[in-house]
């Protein structure tokens, strides 16, 4: 029996995606890293997984930054390539628009979040304003300054973004930096992130 069905019993994502309501909480595990095979695709699972067997008042999506193919912010494009841009920041801010609150899963990048994540942000700011936010990390050490860097850029987005983050370590949580293997006691992290995530994302639609 596997870790995480030994916390909350066995449920496959098939069941839980049945009993998705359109009156819970809508929570995006955004996937911010969009290098090929990055690591973070199997934490987003990981996250997915663990948050859908919860028995939540929300439900969770993952949005993998990967996928929209964004310019960066501002820049010049040939003429043949700007309607695919201007599509993809339109999708981009209409996904993260459908949400009430967000998982962001990042690296750290030179002591920081990485900049496809940070240019993806600076393409918002109504679309996550009066929402909650909720990090997860991996890196040295567990892309904490990461973190405190998404904290500086939500404070001028209008996002609140909760206490608890969890981080995950390259050394002890991959196996060979690659594997994403969690150590067990991460679930009390992740638990008290999610339910304090649960609560503002819930209070914050109370604004909008
Ligand atoms: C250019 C670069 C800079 C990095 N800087 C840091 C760092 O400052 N702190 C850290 O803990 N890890 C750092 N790392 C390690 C990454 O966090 C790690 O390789 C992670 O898996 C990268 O995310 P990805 O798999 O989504 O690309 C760095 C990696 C690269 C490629």
């Amino acid at each position: 029996m596997g870790f995480l069905d030994k916390l909350f019993g066995k449920s496959t994502k098939q069941e839980t995606n049945t009993v998705i309501n359109n009156n819970k909480l809508k929570i995006a595990i955004v996937q911010g890293s969009v290098r090929e095979g990055s690591n973070g695709e199997s934490v987003a699972d990981w996250m997915y997984d663990f948050a859908s067997q919860r028995k939540d008042v929300a439900s969770y999506e993952i949005v993998n930054l990967a996928k929209y193919d964004l310019p960066m912010l501002g820049q010049e494009l040939p003429e043949t390539d700007q309607a695919g841009a201007e599509a993809a920041i339109k999708a981009w801010s209409e996904k993260m628009a459908s949400f009430d609150g967000y998982i962001f899963v990042t690296p750290e990048y030179n002591h920081a979040v990485g900049g496809a994540l940070k240019n993806a942000l600076d393409l918002l700011k109504p679309e996550v304003a009066n929402k909650a936010a909720g990090f997860v990390g991996y890196g040295g050490l567990g892309g904490t300054r990461a973190h405190e860097n998404l904290r500086l850029i939500f404070g001028e987005l209008q996002v609140a973004d909760v206490q608890t983050a969890v981080t995950f370590s390259l050394m002890s949580d991959f196996e060979n930096m690659r594997v994403f293997k969690p150590a067990d006691y991460h679930a009390a992290n992740v638990n008290q992130m999610l339910d304090q995530l649960i609560a503002w994302a819930g209070a914050f639609k109370t604004l909008r």
